[in-house]
């Protein structure tokens, strides 16, 4: 990455904070998509507050609330991770979006590490295969949070490139970091950037961005791109979703 992308990108953030909700309702008008399975890695390490793993959680689920849920539309899969990988939830798991939605907020803070090469390797190699509840035609989307640099940013990167080379599109979303853990995160990334970095200060700001990332992960099923940056008008968020996550909760 040049310097001149990285004094680009807090730009692009500050961009991402502001899309607006492209015309979405209560669930995103994914409709004649291909199916999607869509894994959530949660960073369970012991840097993250109680409180702030449960904002995690209620992530999730404000975005799983956009999501059509099925099995001929998304599958959500969860894995946790810190310094071991733990596999939360199966793709194939829960029929209905509400028993996924109460599995979601039973995931148990493990308190450890930051091993996130480990948990895009166990995304690429179990998670998103048939075994696993994965489907062979359907589109792989991993959506990794963190709050800090993995154990070995490295062996990260690379394993974020394998992954991506076999058609895992990767958002990775970076809660109160600095620069070092930025370049982490920003370079695991699928691309356009734009469409797959997302930045909050903190753990309570990841509401903000909910409406963002289901819309840039759903834009990017139907092919729209980062074009769809640009032909929407500028809207503030959605003042309602901290209160939404809060209700999970
Ligand atoms: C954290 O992980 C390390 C390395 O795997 C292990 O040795 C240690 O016992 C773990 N600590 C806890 C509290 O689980
Ligand atoms: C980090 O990962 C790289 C590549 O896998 C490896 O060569 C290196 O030894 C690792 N560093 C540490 C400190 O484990």
């Amino acid at each position: 990455m040049t310097p001149l992308v990285l004094a680009e990108w807090p730009f692009i953030l500050i961009a991402l904070l502001f899309i607006p909700s492209f015309g979405l309702t209560a669930s995103i008008a994914c409709s004649n998509k291909e199916a999607a399975d869509i894994v959530f890695a949660l960073d369970s390490s012991f840097s993250i507050r109680k409180d702030d793993f449960k904002r995690q959680l209620g992530f999730i689920q404000a975005i799983v609330d956009q999501l059509e849920y099925g099995p001929n539309d998304y599958q959500v899969g969860v894995i946790s991770f810190e310094s071991d990988v733990i596999l939360e939830i199966r793709l194939d798991q829960y029929k209905k979006k509400w028993d996924l939605r109460k599995a979601i907020n039973k995931i148990k803070h493990m308190k450890n590490g930051t091993n996130t090469r480990e948990a895009l390797h166990f995304a690429r190699t179990q998670m998103f295969t048939e075994a696993y509840g994965a489907r062979s035609q359907a589109k792989k989307q991993l959506v990794i949070i963190t709050d800090g640099l993995s154990e070995n940013t490295t062996a990260t990167v690379s394993e974020a490139a394998v992954a991506r080379s076999v058609g895992i599109e990767i958002f990775s979303i970076a809660v109160g970091t600095g620069p070092a853990e930025d370049f982490e995160i920003h370079s695991i990334a699928s691309k356009p950037k734009a469409y797959h970095v997302f930045k909050v200060g903190e753990f309570k700001a990841l509401a903000s961005i909910v409406d963002s990332v289901s819309s840039a992960a759903c834009d990017q099923l139907l092919g729209d791109g980062p074009s769809a940056l640009t032909k929407e008008t500028v809207l503030p968020g959605k003042p309602d979703t901290e209160k939404a996550m809060r209700a999970y909760n």
